[in-house]
């Protein structure tokens, strides 16, 4: 991983908030508002990183509450224009590292059926469905992803291994 790569957010950062706030908006719309977030971000539970392109832009967010030993992965969003190209991935794997640093067992996370990009990502970083809320969104189920165990060497290892071949956009 590169430095300056991910940024972990400073809750009491405004430049940061404005960041986040922004991508938000595009890349979350109709999800929470400005309000919401800013609501969340200050909670002590709450673990927030953004991910800079080498352009100085920032691509993609995502969030985790720690509760206990439990990670749960209440946001993750990339710029719509710079999908595809390993972001969330970067993401993912900074979140899952800084749950583990913070003492999480497991990381856990609510994500709709048809959302397909989404899955593909989860089940890369070996999160399994253990549960499946009926219409949750609507017409959709949600349903309710696990990983194993990510506080154990296994599991590091992989991790070490996953962020091997990873290319800053
Ligand atoms: C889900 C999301 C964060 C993925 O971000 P991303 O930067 O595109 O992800 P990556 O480039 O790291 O892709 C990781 C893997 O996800 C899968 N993937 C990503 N986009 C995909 C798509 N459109 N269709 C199918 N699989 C996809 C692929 O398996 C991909 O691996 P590969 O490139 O080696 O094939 C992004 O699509 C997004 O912001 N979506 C809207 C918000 C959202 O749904 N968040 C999750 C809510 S629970």
């Amino acid at each position: 991983m590169e430095p300056g790569y991910l940024q972990a957010v400073d809750p009491a950062d405004e430049e940061s908030f404005a960041v986040l706030s922004r991508l938000l908006a595009v890349a979350l719309p109709g999800h929470w508002t400005e309000t919401m977030l800013r609501s969340d971000i200050v909670q002590p539970a709450s673990h927030y990183y953004l991910a800079w392109a080498k352009t100085g832009e920032a691509v993609g967010f995502g969030g985790f509450w720690l509760i206990e030993d439990e990670a749960h992965l209440v946001v993750l969003a990339v710029e719509p224009a710079c999908r595809q190209r390993g972001v969330g991935t970067a993401l993912l794997w900074g979140l899952l590292q800084w749950a583990r640093e913070q003492g999480a067992r497991r990381m856990t996370l609510e994500v709709r059926a048809d959302n397909e990009a989404a899955l593909a990502l989860y089940r890369r970083f070996g999160f399994v469905e253990l549960g499946r809320r009926p219409g949750y969104y609507g017409e959709v189920d949600g349903l309710v992803l696990w990983t194993p165990r990510i506080d154990g060497p296994d599991y590091a290892g992989q991790l070490q291994q996953w962020a091997a071949g990873w290319r800053r956009p």
